[in-house]
């Protein structure tokens, strides 16, 4: 069940002739569209989205890299925005039984795929979606409209380690496994899945400096210190802040414990289910959800040369690891 370049359209079959490709972590190739590289199946989702998505002033995007803390955001964002809706205490939140993917779609895994162009209408609002896809290549009407987008950066060690172990888990045995030292490559070359990952981190950075009111940029570690903080800050941003007496009735405390790692990894859904992204298990996306893991796994000489990386490509920004 690897995506292959046969599985996508005619045009973007054609497209995929013109563009730069290296070795793919879990597909052949990947290529470099738009300055950023993705497999072939999300770059024909993506084009479709760049045509057919149309931002409204009440969308709200949730937009990572992947294995920085997609699954956590998007749980952490559909509770705050629908907490008038679902209270966090309730045993029917859809949190409980649905993995946050399948309440927060991404765009161009699930919504644009398959060739398919969804009717927006159609969702609840205000509409929750998530992207992978780097600032500089969402369509026009998410900088021109009022719409809100969260972006979450992981410490760039770590999701090495977590992309590393789950892409060796996802890739087709036929692949055979992929070592540290190749993905570690790949990885510093920038090329992965929407990398490289500093590009993406200063697309989002730059412009949460330059409209704070447009990007809310938040960082993993900080989330993981302080949930409660973070969660205020997300419902003022959003536009919905905590009130005194959902303080009182301790809202933000539940909300962090519901979308807490412990938690969510022991739910039926995540511990059993699958499909939430595409066809892989929901087991996938809950390894350790620790800061950093990455001192286990890193040489001496992998933790210089992404340093290195890191500094260089970061210079000048305020933005540090
Ligand atoms: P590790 O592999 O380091 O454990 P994504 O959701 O972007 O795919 O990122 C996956 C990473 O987030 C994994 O990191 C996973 O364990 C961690 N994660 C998943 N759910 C989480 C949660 N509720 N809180 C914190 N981390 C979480």
């Amino acid at each position: 069940n690897t995506p292959s370049s046969d599985e996508v359209s005619q045009e973007c079959r054609e497209l995929l002739t013109t563009l730069p490709k290296e070795k793919g972590w879990r597909t052949s190739n990947i290529y470099l569209y738009q300055n950023f590289w993705c497999q072939p199946k999300e770059i024909d989702a993506i084009i479709s989205m760049q045509k057919h998505y149309i931002a409204e002033d009440t969308d709200i995007i949730v937009s990572t890299i992947p294995k920085s803390g997609t699954t956590w955001l998007k749980a952490l964002c559909f509770a705050v925005a629908n907490r008038r809706l679902y209270a966090h205490d309730s045993t029917t939140h859809p949190l409980l039984t649905s993995n946050p993917h399948a309440l927060v779609p991404f765009l161009e895994y699930k919504l644009f795929a398959n060739q398919e162009i969804p009717d927006m209408s159609r969702l609840p609002r205000p509409h929750l979606v998530g992207t992978h896809v780097p600032l500089g290549a969402l369509p026009d009407s998410v900088r021109e409209s009022q719409c809100k987008i969260v972006y979450m950066v992981r410490n760039p060690f770590d999701t090495f380690v977590s992309i590393w172990h789950f892409m060796s888990n996802l890739r087709p045995d036929s692949f055979g496994p992929l070592s540290v030292q190749e993905g570690f490559d790949m990885y510093c070359r920038g090329t992965i899945g929407f990398g490289p990952y500093w590009d993406h981190m200063l697309g989002y950075w730059h412009e949460s400096l330059r409209n704070p009111n447009k990007v809310l940029f938040l960082r993993y570690e900080d989330v993981k210190e302080d949930a409660g903080f973070h969660l205020r800050k997300l419902a003022d941003f959003l536009g919905f802040p905590v009130s005194a007496e959902e303080e009182e009735e301790g809202v933000v405390e539940g909300i962090a414990k519901m979308c807490s790692f412990e938690q969510m990894k022991e739910l039926e859904v995540n511990k059993k289910g699958k499909g939430a992204i595409v066809d892989f298990e929901n087991k996938n996306l809950f390894r350790k959800g620790v800061v950093g893991d990455w001192v286990n796994h890193f040489t001496p000489e992998m933790v210089e040369r992404l340093s290195k990386i890191m500094e260089e490509n970061l210079a000048g920004s305020g933005l540090s690891f």
